[in-house]
């Protein structure tokens, strides 16, 4: 799916979206019948899958409340255990709202195993209204038209906010940006309504939370535990099977959970996205200042926005933030992008969002800037352009999700993201676009079910929660409180890292935890933190290890295990899709 000038490696629309990124793979078997409770395996269309995966669908109810609705059919991956005693499914889920799970378990499963275990089946799914199951997400005629729609509106190039945050026309300017985001959400959630009507209702996460229960018994019997690896957005599923019904059905049949890259599932369901981001965006600005001291350290050999050896995170800083401001009075023209257009301060703080997800990138986020900022924005325009093309899949996920709310005057939006822009992180306003959360006000249905909380359930077994320490959206804070509401019913295992899930710098610390918890449900002791085994930037500048971790950027660790290293860089490649 690469085109012409997609030469960064990497997209903008990360964050929480990673899984946006992965391949659809299509069951090659044919439909024998669609009985509630069918499950049918065959060979992968896709020939990118490894060998041994299969491909496949689950019948369930549509409606767990209704049995006359109908059926959905759940599409699969799975590859199988290669130890035995065979364990079990562990269900992955990439995150999103919009990734596949088949196409991670189909492409990914033989080394995700070196992390979860060999005694155990990878399954992939893709949750309701993504992928290839069905039904799907299909507001319009196309992801091509959905895309048009948005094109240069500010859905797609962001809000363009004035270094001057205090001065009222930076507000009105932005009240006004914000009508036009209210009208265009109210729009394309019209439409959805119009040609999806109550379709539309089943594809929120407590109905996922019952297929997930529901494949179990399928799979693996009646008594069977749920065991389930989720990120990002997997984790808002992973909170949900461990506290639906606090003392009801799932809490009761928790396995092995692990949930890596935490969203506050309280806050997701509970709140209006607005609302969300002083906690969700509280380790985005530590994230971006890491990239200019790692920079610094790396020096121009290995990072292009720094001049000279001399050169200090400050220094460097300064020039690229002095940068980002001016555009605000003067776009810079990008005639040689891939899709030519303009660069502006809102298309450039989505560049820089999108970066500090993936830090292994920084090199080439370090190119792309120094280019625009010597006049040739192209590779950053096509980054930011990089979008996956989409329906409303992740709307159809959050806005199930989330309990109605009033809906909030532009005025209000605005305030509470100046709050954020001056008190917490300068990508206040960033993340509305680039985590596609808002708009709920309009969603046109209301789900069978939607689950509110509590969230301080004591599950059959504890599950591990995974934080980085400057994780730029979904940041340790989410990861503390999940933590502090389970109590002894979780463990925190921390990444000293940068990065969207612990898998954005991988680190063979984090996988031996996991892989000794689904083993054995062996938790790390509190307060354990790991390293990652290399740096943002190049081997060759990371290697003086007591000079780093002396002097504080992200540290780096070599470790001998090469085997289990090269699988966490293949699945991290595989979510994050490098070059592909
Ligand atoms: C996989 O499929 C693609 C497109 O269908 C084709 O171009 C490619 O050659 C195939 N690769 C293999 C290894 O068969
Ligand atoms: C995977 O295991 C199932 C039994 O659990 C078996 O039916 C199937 O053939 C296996 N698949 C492969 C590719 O070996
Ligand atoms: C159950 O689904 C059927 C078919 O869509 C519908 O006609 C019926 O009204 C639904 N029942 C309830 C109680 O929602
Ligand atoms: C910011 O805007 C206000 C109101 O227009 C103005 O008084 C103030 O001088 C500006 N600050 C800077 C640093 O330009
Ligand atoms: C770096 O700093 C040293 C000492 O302050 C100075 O002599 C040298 O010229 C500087 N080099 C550059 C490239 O700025
Ligand atoms: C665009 O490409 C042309 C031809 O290579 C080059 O002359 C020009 O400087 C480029 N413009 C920018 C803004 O990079
Ligand atoms: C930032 O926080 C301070 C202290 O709470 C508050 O007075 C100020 O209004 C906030 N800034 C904005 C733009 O809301
Ligand atoms: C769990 O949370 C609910 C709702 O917030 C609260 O009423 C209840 O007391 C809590 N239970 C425990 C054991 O803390
Ligand atoms: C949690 O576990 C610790 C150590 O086993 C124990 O001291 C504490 O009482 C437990 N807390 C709860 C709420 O069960
Ligand atoms: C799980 O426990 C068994 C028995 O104590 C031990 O041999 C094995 O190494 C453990 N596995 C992991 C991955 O920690
Ligand atoms: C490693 O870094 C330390 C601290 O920056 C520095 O003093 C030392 O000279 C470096 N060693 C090498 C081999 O570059």
């Amino acid at each position: 799916m690469a085109t012409g000038g997609r030469n960064t490696g990497w997209k903008h629309q990360l964050g929480a979206l990673i899984g946006l990124y992965l391949q659809n793979s299509t069951a090659n078997v044919s439909p024998v019948q669609r009985k509630v409770g069918d499950i049918v395996w065959g060979s992968c269309a896709d020939n990118s899958t490894l060998p041994g995966a299969e491909c496949g669908y689950a019948i369930v109810p549509l409606d767990y409340f209704n049995s006359t609705a109908g059926v959905a059919k759940i599409a699969l991956g799975r590859y199988n255990a290669t130890t035995s005693p065979r364990k079990g499914s562990v269900f992955v889920n990439p995150g999103g709202p919009g990734g596949t799970g088949v196409s991670l378990a189909t492409g990914s499963g033989s080394f995700l195993q070196q992390v979860i275990g060999e005694e155990y089946d990878i399954i992939g799914f893709d949750p309701r209204g993504i992928g290839q199951t069905e039904p799907a997400t299909r507001c319009f005629p196309s992801p091509e038209a959905r895309t048009a729609f948005i094109a240069n509106t500010v859905l797609d190039r962001g809000y363009d906010v004035s270094p001057n945050l205090t001065d009222p026309a930076n507000r009105y300017h932005l009240i006004q940006t914000q009508r036009d985001a209210d009208a265009l959400y109210k729009t394309q959630f019209a439409i959805c309504g119009q040609t999806m009507g109550d379709q539309l209702r089943y594809m929120g996460t407590s109905t996922v939370s019952r297929d997930i229960d529901f494949m179990t018994t399928l799979l693996d019997g009646k008594d069977a535990l749920i065991n389930f690896y989720g990120l990002s957005y997997g984790t808002v599923i992973g909170q949900y099977l461990a506290n639906m019904y606090a003392a009801g059905l799932f809490p009761e049949r928790i396995g092995r959970v692990a949930i890596d890259g935490v969203v506050d599932a309280d806050a997701w369901a509970n709140k209006p996205a607005y609302t969300w981001y002083r906690t969700w965006l509280s380790s985005t600005e530590g994230a971006y200042k890491l990239f200019f001291e790692d920079c610094a350290k790396a020096g121009p050999s290995e990072c292009a926005l720094a001049k000279s050896r001399n050169d200090s995170a400050t220094d460097i800083y300064n020039r690229v933030e002095d940068f980002v401001n001016k555009l605000y009075d003067e776009p810079l023209p990008a005639p040689n992008a891939t899709i030519p257009g303009i660069l502006t301060n809102g298309r450039a703080r989505l560049f820089w969002i999108g970066a500090l997800v993936v830090p292994q990138n920084w090199q080439s986020t370090a190119q792309a800037f120094a280019a625009a900022m010597a006049g040739d924005a192209s590779a950053v325009l096509d980054a930011v352009n990089e979008k996956e093309l989409v329906d409303m899949e992740r709307s159809a996920v959050s806005c199930n999700d989330n309990k109605p709310f009033a809906p909030p005057k532009p005025e209000d939006v605005i305030d509470e993201a100046l709050f954020v822009q001056q008190n917490v992180t300068r990508f206040g306003l960033t993340i509305t676009i680039s985590e596609p959360d808002s708009g709920c006000q309009f969603w046109p249905v209301t789900p069978p079910e939607r689950f509110l909380g509590p969230w301080n359930s004591t599950t059959k077994n504890p599950i591990l929660i995974i934080s980085n320490t400057n994780d730029p959206a979904t940041p340790i804070s989410s990861g503390e409180i999940v933590h502090k509401a389970l109590g002894n019913s979780s463990a925190l295992l921390v990444l000293d890292a940068p990065g969207h899930t612990s898998l954005a710098l991988p680190s063979t610390c984090i996988a031996l935890n996991a892989r000794a918890f689904f083993a054995n449900g062996t938790l790390p002791v509190e307060g354990t933190v790991c390293q990652p085994n290399s740096g943002p930037f190049p081997e060759a500048e990371t290697a003086n290890i007591t000079g780093l971790a002396a002097i504080g950027s992200s540290k780096a660790l070599v470790s001998s295990d090469d085997k289990l290293l090269a699988s966490l860089r293949h699945i991290s490649s595989h979510i994050f899709k490098f070059g592909a």
